[in-house]
């Protein structure tokens, strides 16, 4: 059966599939973050949202991307993600030409996953970017086995490779393989606080005392303040760069 690759614009009746996927893909832990502007991807960037589907009413891919206004810099970089889809919407808003597009998250169901569907997700991605003759595809990548590493600090995370002198992690090694280039570590794509009790409730553990706790899922430890009667934790992730030849 063909594999069908076509936009959140094109196809609307697949939203509540696309809610439905993020339910059952995220930690609950992540919903302390700010997510102010997510919405927009749904309506203002509908038609930025990739979806790839098999048959062609069922949902076996997305990624989700903005094109915002960048001037190719690291510093220019927005920390947050919620920060930078309020970039592409001030962008958008002003009449600003957007030079680039960033990849906010790739995610493929468990069923599906390992059948090298990310890989299409990745160039239809750069495709749309060539598309929209944006110079780049620009990803805050979350890397897929950091969790099982969460002391590990991010900025020698990232260096590890494998034998054979790829990446070590499977989704930075993907982005490598089809030539992105690192640009550095992303130390806060999300910020997630909440209360102790919301934080018990998220993970299904508990935090007896104050300090820093691992977490399954986390991609480093999680702090909590019970004087504060706060627990904080900070998404990390790792910018890679994709430059679109052509555009
Ligand atoms: C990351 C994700 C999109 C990869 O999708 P996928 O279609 O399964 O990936 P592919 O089949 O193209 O494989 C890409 C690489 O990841 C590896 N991989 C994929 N899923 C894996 C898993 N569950 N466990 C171990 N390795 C895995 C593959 O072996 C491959 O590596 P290699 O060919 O270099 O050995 C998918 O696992 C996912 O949706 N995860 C949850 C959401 C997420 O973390 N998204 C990324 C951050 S935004």
């Amino acid at each position: 059966m063909p594999i069908e690759v076509v936009t959140l614009a094109q196809r609307p009746d697949l939203e509540e599939q696309v809610e439905q996927l993020h339910e059952d893909t995220w930690d609950k832990f992540l919903e302390g973050a700010p997510w102010d502007h997510w919405e927009t991807l749904f309506d203002t960037f509908a038609d930025y949202q990739i979806l790839l589907c098999e048959p062609s009413d069922v949902l076996i891919g997305l990624g989700h991307t903005v094109p915002f206004d960048w001037n190719g810099t690291t510093e220019d970089l927005p920390p947050l993600l919620d920060e930078l889809i309020k970039r592409a919407l001030d962008g958008r808003r002003d009449g600003r030409a957007p030079a680039a597009l960033a990849a906010l998250a790739a995610v493929v169901p468990e069923a599906h996953q390992k059948r090298g569907l990310s890989s299409q997700i990745l160039e239809a991605m750069r495709a749309m970017a060539l598309k929209h003759q944006l110079h780049s595809v620009v990803v805050p990548v979350g890397p897929t086995f950091k969790h099982l590493y969460p002391i590990t600090p991010m900025e020698r995370y990232v260096q590890w490779k494998r034998d054979d002198g790829a990446p070590f992690d499977p989704w930075i090694r993907l982005h490598a393989k089809l030539g992105a280039e690192m640009l550095g570590v992303a130390p806060t794509t999300a910020i997630s606080t909440g209360t102790v009790a919301q934080w018990e409730e998220w993970t299904g553990m508990k935090f007896p005392e104050s300090g820093d706790y691992i977490v399954p899922g986390a991609l480093q430890p999680v702090t909590i303040d019970r004087e504060r009667d706060l627990g904080r934790y900070e998404d990390p992730g790792v910018w890679m760069l994709h430059r679109i030849s052509g555009a």
